[in-house]
């Protein structure tokens, strides 16, 4: 059962993605419940949601790996459950667990999936080198990926899915367990490959990773998408930016209170733990001047003083009412 009307045709326009009303089940959970998506084309779109909120199952949808049980999704032009061969060779896909073979090097490795996707012998050599340039892998190129780092291994499987020059990348979870160096060097991987023209699709369990990375974001809790934005007007949904002062001695906590509170759109916090004190502002460098004087003055010593935009946890938790990291209950 669909909830979009037969026959009634999905808007043509310039979304590289768009999804209406999927719905998902595996027995009787309920993975997807009514997902609705539309991704410009050309950014990075973040999905964003807990475990289990049912990012791998849309994604996998979207990328035809996976039959809906309801609802539309058309992707680079077309029907996903109508025309899955002609969606399959625009897009591209690197899932959770990595796709590279261990025992051959990055080269070899580009060289096999350009024949798997039947290119020429030539092609798929010249496509290798020049996907071994683009994601800074040539110096690397004829070792073993089993001497690659955990960073490098993902720009090769990034590599590996580009190899037909995809319209639209999907991306599962695409830093999860690398160390920040790690992360790094995908997330610039996968600037430039925006910067190429690709739109790509991103999961994530991390705030900062979609803050960093997309320009749009979608919030993802039980299967729906409960907010759809950019991260900077997200974080704006639950007031502006916040002022944060940490004094060296937790006695002066009192004097310092009224100075933040005279500054702040609303009653601050206090850590006293760990001395400190937090406000939502308006005026924000006022604020921050104002404060950072008149502790001064009275001569309070400040560890830390600073502005902060609240990150995209509190968005989430104010959302859906539960943090990210917790598992999401049937
Ligand atoms: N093959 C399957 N059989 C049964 N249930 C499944 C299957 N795959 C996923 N599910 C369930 O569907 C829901 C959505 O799972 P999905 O993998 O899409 O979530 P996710 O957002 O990708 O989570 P994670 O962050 O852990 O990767 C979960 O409750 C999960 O347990
Ligand atoms: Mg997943």
């Amino acid at each position: 059962m669909s909830p979009v009307p037969e026959g009634s045709p999905l808007p043509t326009s310039t979304h590289a993605i768009r999804a209406e009303g999927l719905l998902k089940r595996y027995g009787d959970k309920t993975a997807l419940d009514g997902f609705d998506l539309a991704v410009p084309q050309g950014m990075v779109y973040g999905l964003l949601g807990p475990n289990g909120a049912g990012k791998t199952t849309a994604v996998r949808i979207m990328a035809t790996l996976l039959r809906l049980d309801g609802g539309r999704a058309e992707v680079a032009g077309h029907d996903v459950a109508t025309e899955p061969r002609k969606v399959r060779r625009r897009i591209g896909f690197t899932g959770q667990a990595p796709a590279v073979d261990e025992i051959l090097t990055g080269r070899q490795n580009l060289r096999m999936f350009g024949r798997l996707f039947h290119l020429s012998q030539a092609l798929a050599y010249s496509r290798a080198d020049e996907l071994l340039r683009q994601f800074d892998l040539t110096d690397a190129a004829d070792k073993g990926v089993k001497e690659y780092s955990g960073g490098m291994r993902r720009r090769l499987d990034l590599a590996a899915s580009m190899i037909l020059a995809p319209k639209v990348l999907f991306l599962d979870e695409p830093t999860t367990g690398l160390d920040p160096r790690g992360r790094n060097e995908v997330w610039s991987a996968v600037r430039s490959l925006v910067a190429g023209g690709t739109t790509v699709l991103l999961t994530t369990q991390y705030l900062d990773e979609a803050d960093q990375l997309a320009e749009r974001v979608a919030v993802i809790d039980h299967g729906k998408v409960i907010a759809d934005d950019s991260p900077v007007a997200l974080k704006q949904r639950i007031g502006g930016d916040q002022i944060e002062v940490v004094l060296q001695e937790s006695v002066d906590l009192p004097v310092a209170l009224p100075v933040v509170a005279k500054v702040a759109a609303a009653a601050p916090e206090v850590d006293d733990e760990n001395r400190r004190i937090t406000a939502p502002v308006e005026h924000r460098v006022a604020a921050l001047t104002e404060v950072a004087r008149t502790l001064q003055d009275e001569g309070i010593g400040v560890e830390d003083i600073g502005l902060r935009r609240p990150t995209l946890d509190e968005v989430f938790l104010r959302l859906t009412g539960h943090r990210t990291g917790e598992e999401v209950s049937a």
